[in-house]
C-alpha cells in the first residue's frame, strides 16, 4: 500500500497539554466553563468509503454535496450528505504520473481549485512529475437524484507548479487567486486560477518544520480570516497568523495562536471564529475558542477508531446543516491506532450547535 512506506507514524510526539483550568470569571477562556454541548462531541457517519482510502479535503457545495478529494489515488468524489446515495466519483487524475488529489477550495460559484500532488517519498521529498493545480466547474455536472451522471463536471489544468514539492492545504484569496501551501518546502503560493501565473508569495520561518523534528511536514491548512492567513504546522503542532494584504502579501511578523495541537491538519473556523482543528495522527478534534490560546480536544482519542486519522472539516452551507461540521478521515493510514489498527475512510460529521 501506497502509505506504508511512509514515516508519518514513525514518532510519536508530544503529550497533548492538560486543560486549562477553570478560571473564576465565566467568560469563555475554557470549555469547562460551558455547559452545553457535552463533551465528547458525537461523530455520525456519512459515507464509510471501501478499506483502504484516505479521504484528504473537502469543500462543500452550495447546493449542500460535498466535494471530498482522496490522497491515496488522485480522485475527487462527490457525497451526499445525507448518505442516502453511493459517493459519485467527480474527477480522475493520472494516477502513473500523481500521487493523490489535496486541498480544495471555491473560487467563483460552484468552481473549485485543487491541489494534485506528485508522489514523494518517505520523507516527502518529490520523487518525479510535477504538482499541479486543476479547476473543476461543478456548473456543466448533472447526476440524477439515484447518482447517474448524465453530465461531467468540467476539469481543466490551470498551472504546473514545478518550483513545488508537496501541495497540501489550499484556501481562496479572491476569485481569481487561490492561495496552495507547499508542506515540505514551508511556504504558501499564490495562483492566479485565470492564468495560471504564479509565485511565492508567503514564505514565513513558523511554516517550516524544525531540524530533527518527528515529521517533515510543515505548514499544512490555511485559512484567512479578517486580513490574517492562519496556517497549522504539523510537525510542530500549532496555529498561526501573519497579516496580509487583500493582494496577499504579508504585512509585520508571524504569531503563533495555539501550540498544543499535536499534529495539526487541516483546520475550520466556526462564523464566530471557534478554530476547530483535525489531527490526523492523533485521531482527534480539537477546539480553540475565539481570544484563547489553548485548545482543547473534542472528539477522538488515539487510542480509539472514532475519528481515525481526521485530516479536515468543513461547515454546511444549508440552512439546514450550517452548524454541521462535515470532517473527512483516513481512518489512520499514516499512524495506525495502537500502532495496529487502520479502518476505512469516511466522510463524517459532528453538530457544533453550542459553540
Ligand atoms: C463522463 O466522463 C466519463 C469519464 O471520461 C465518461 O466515461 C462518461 O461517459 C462521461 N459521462 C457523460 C454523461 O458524458
Ligand atoms: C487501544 O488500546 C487501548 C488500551 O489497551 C484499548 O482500550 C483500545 O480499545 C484500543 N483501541 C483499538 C482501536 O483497538
Ligand atoms: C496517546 O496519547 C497519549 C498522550 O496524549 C500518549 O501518552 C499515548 O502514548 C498515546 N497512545 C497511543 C496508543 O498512541
Amino acid at each position: 500500500m501506497l502509505f506504508s512506506s511512509f514515516n508519518w507514524a514513525a514518532t510519536s510526539l508530544a503529550v497533548l497539554s492538560s486543560l486549562s483550568p477553570v478560571t473564576s470569571s465565566p467568560a469563555i477562556t475554557s470549555l469547562e466553563t460551558r455547559k452545553t454541548p457535552s463533551l465528547p462531541l458525537k461523530v455520525n457517519t456519512v459515507w464509510e468509503f471501501a478499506f483502504p482510502s484516505w479521504c484528504e479535503n473537502l469543500a462543500i457545495r452550495a447546493n449542500g454535496q460535498i466535494l471530498v478529494s482522496r490522497l491515496d489515488t488522485p480522485e475527487l468524489y462527490q457525497v451526499d450528505p445525507t448518505g442516502k446515495i453511493a459517493p459519485i466519483l467527480i474527477a480522475t487524475w493520472d494516477a502513473s504520473y500523481y500521487m493523490g488529489a489535496l486541498g480544495i477550495s471555491e473560487t467563483t460559484p460552484d468552481v473549485f481549485a485543487i491541489n494534485i500532488a506528485a508522489p514523494v517519498d518517505a520523507n516527502f521529498v518529490k520523487t518525479s512529475g510535477v504538482p499541479a493545480i486543476y479547476k473543476v466547474d461543478m456548473n456543466t455536472f448533472k447526476a440524477t437524484s439515484a447518482g447517474v451522471i448524465e453530465k461531467n463536471a468540467t476539469v481543466s489544468l490551470i498551472a504546473n507548479l514545478p518550483i513545488a514539492d508537496f501541495i497540501n492545504g489550499m484556501t481562496t484569496l479572491d476569485e481569481e487567486h487561490v492561495l496552495s501551501a507547499d508542506v515540505y518546502l514551508g511556504r504558501v503560493y499564490k495562483v492566479d486560477v485565470k492564468t495560471g501565473a504564479y509565485s511565492i508569495a508567503i514564505n514565513d520561518p513558523k511554516m517550516k518544520f524544525p531540524a530533527n523534528a518527528p515529521t517533515n511536514l510543515g505548514v499544512n491548512g490555511l485559512k484567512i480570516k479578517d486580513s490574517y492567513l492562519y496556517w497549522t504546522n504539523t510537525a510542530v503542532g500549532s496555529l498561526n497568523k501573519i497579516q496580509i494584504t487583500s493582494a496577499g502579501t504579508p504585512v509585520g511578523t508571524s504569531s503563533v495562536v495555539t501550540a498544543n495541537v499535536p499534529r495539526a491538519d487541516d483546520f475550520i473556523f466556526k462564523s464566530d471564529g471557534t478554530a476547530f482543528i483535525a489531527q490526523n495522527q492523533e485521531d482527534e478534534l480539537s477546539v480553540l475558542l475565539p481570544g484563547t490560546s489553548k485548545a482543547e480536544v473534542v472528539a477522538g482519542s488515539n487510542t480509539s477508531t472514532i475519528l481515525a486519522g481526521v485530516t479536515a472539516g468543513k461547515f454546511g452551507r444549508l440552512a439546514s446543516d450550517c452548524e454541521r461540521l462535515y470532517l473527512t478521515t483516513s481512518g489512520g493510514l499514516a499512524a495506525p491506532i495502537n500502532g495496529t489498527v487502520v479502518v476505512a475512510g469516511m466522510v463524517a460529521y459532528i453538530d457544533t450547535a453550542g459553540f
